[in-house]
């Protein structure tokens, strides 16, 4: 497959048709039946083994590092890797040969994509999923307002969350939003004995927007809720499809939901692969069960400088994969990923949050806790606006349960595990708690019984 004779390369700036009035239901059933039958012909390929490519549906705030940096990434050698394309699509600047691409793109990216082409994606509680997009957003903006540690000059072009969609939109505004708090606040300060009002609530408080007020802003309408089955549709914010933006403006519209919710779960049917975030480690084995790839086998490290940019623009690979060939298997190189990922993200958290103080003195941390706190009429009214969310992702986990009894019945889900050398003692000193938890539960969930402790080697190694 040669996804570089497709030419193009989409800046986020594309496309700016206006957002259309909320149209009477009839009239938004009539453009969604068109939408559908128009691009009923796009199709994922049934089988991930089969397929040449194979793109990675990244529904934001859904793990999508673990499973696409820390696995997929990794399982795929460099010289079949797609540019990175989470800012902008880069499939014209792609090595010829690519086979993997992972982005925010919606289902609309496949009209640029090989014909044989194997989507998979993960899906998450959508309640789960806009606290987090919530949290994440507050991080953002927390650090670009109160200017909070500067990064270093990175070594290498790193993506900056900024320019990734949604963040690209969701972050600036969040920034305007605090800032002016800030002044206010700092205004308020200045006269006599007052005090800018500042609960202690985490998710209600003078510092940022509350919650309560996020989830009703039109921004989020757009960008965040019911996204996952927009993205699996091909109709968000994002989409190549200009019809798209036509069938998201209606999804307010009562009569248009239910169809808009039946068509992504007949979408998700046909997807190659389809993960539960709250199954991560059962979702990673179904996934390489699904695409034939083996815990034991072969891993890649990143590669940054095996590329160098070449005639007209496009990459070409100037160090060959034997070069990036990571010393542990697949199973390994995962966990280690993992681990550091978390430790990383925990670290820039809590570097942001740190000047987010509340009046008692104590800082802002969101986390389980704080989560389980909120209250209930707050989640119930998130989970009514994202009602076709919560229908797909019911049906994702009856996706999912029903691959992994597949995989383990056929059994492609031992061979994943086969020739893996089980972790003991040899988790990642700074992982925490959770990603021994984690661990724990792969070793668990896999078929075969422990391979005895003499390691192997791999006799491909180089
Ligand atoms: C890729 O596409 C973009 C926009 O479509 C264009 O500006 C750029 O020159 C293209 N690059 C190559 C190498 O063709
Ligand atoms: C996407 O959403 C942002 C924020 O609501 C908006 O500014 C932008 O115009 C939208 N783009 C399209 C193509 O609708």
């Amino acid at each position: 497959m040669i996804l570089a004779i497709l030419i193009y390369t989409i800046p986020l700036s594309f496309c700016l048709t206006e957002r259309s009035v909320r149209s009477s239901s009839t009239e938004c059933s009539e453009s969604f039946q068109n939408f559908n039958a128009e691009y009923a012909d796009v199709r994922s390929s049934p089988s991930a083994v089969a397929a040449e490519n194979v793109f990675f549906l990244h529904i934001p705030r859904t793990a999508g590092r673990t499973y696409y940096f820390c696995f997929l990434k990794m399982a795929t050698p460099p010289s079949r890797r797609c540019e990175k394309s989470y800012d902008v699509l880069r499939l014209n600047t792609s090595i010829a040969d690519c086979g993997l691409l992972g982005s925010h793109d919606d289902l609309s990216v496949m009209q640029y994509l090989p014909k044989d082409t194997a989507v998979v994606t993960q899906l998450r509680n959508p309640v789960d999923r806009i606290l987090s997009a919530y949290e994440f957003v507050i991080e953002v903006a927390s650090r670009q307002v109160l200017k909070l540690n500067p990064r270093k000059k990175p070594k290498r072009k790193l993506t900056s969350t900024k320019n990734v969609w949604p963040w690209s939109y969701l972050a600036p505004w969040m920034e305007a939003d605090m800032t002016q708090r800030q002044a206010a606040r700092s205004g308020a300060a200045g006269t006599a004995g007052a005090e800018g009002s500042v609960g202690t609530d985490p998710y209600d408080n003078g510092l940022f927007m509350p919650l309560r007020q996020f989830i009703e802003e039109p921004i989020v309408q757009d960008l965040l809720h019911n996204g996952a089955a927009l993205q699996v549709l091909g109709a968000t914010n994002y989409t190549h499809w200009k019809d798209g933006h036509g069938v998201r403006a209606c999804s307010g519209s009562a009569t248009l939901h239910e169809e808009l919710q039946a068509a992504a779960i007949a979408r998700l049917d046909t997807f190659a692969h389809v993960g539960i975030m709250e199954d991560l480690e059962g979702s990673i084995l179904s996934l390489a069960a699904s695409m034939g790839l083996k815990l034991g086998g072969p891993a890649w490290k990143a590669a940054t400088d095996a590329f160098e940019e070449g005639e007209g623009g496009r990459v070409e690979q100037v160090k060959p994969d034997g070069s990036y060939r990571h010393p542990e298997p697949l199973g390994r190189a995962h966990e280690m990923c993992v681990a550091r990922a978390r430790k990383k993200a925990a670290t820039r958290k809590a570097e942001s949050m740190r000047a987010l103080v509340l009046p008692d003195g104590s800082h802002v941390d969101f986390g389980k806790d704080t989560r389980a706190a909120i209250d209930p009429k707050l989640i119930q009214r998130i989970r009514e606006l994202n009602a076709a969310d919560e229908a797909l992702w019911q049906h994702g986990k009856t996706l999912h349960a029903a691959a992994l009894q597949r995989h383990k019945e056929d059994g492609t889900l031992a061979a994943v595990s086969a020739g893996w050398r089980e972790i003991d003692a040899g988790m990642d000193p700074s992982a925490s708690g959770s990603d021994r938890q984690q661990s724990d539960e792969l070793r668990r969930k896999l078929q075969a019984p422990p391979k005895h402790s003499r390691r192997k080697h791999h006799r491909a190694k180089r």
